[in-house]
């Protein structure tokens, strides 16, 4: 699915560059150009974000436990 219309950024490149090692909204924006353009999908972008960050969380988490 498309999240940056401007930049023609998919959510699975977000996720790509979140599990290479991106870590913020800035760090994204560098990496793909995502959030560059109109500034729309900043807030959807972030979302995907911390859900990736909260789910790695939660991995770790249960891994420690294992
Ligand atoms: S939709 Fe991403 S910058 Fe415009």
């Amino acid at each position: 699915m498309y999240v940056c219309l401007c930049r023609g950024i998919t959510d699975r490149d977000i996720r790509n560059a979140i599990h290479e090692g991106a870590n913020s909204l800035a760090d994204i924006e560098q990496r793909l150009g995502a959030g560059t353009g109109c500034g729309g999908c900043r807030d959807f972008t972030s979302r995907l974000l911390e859900d990736s960050q909260r789910r790695e969380a939660v991995e770790a988490l249960a891994y420690a436990a294992a």
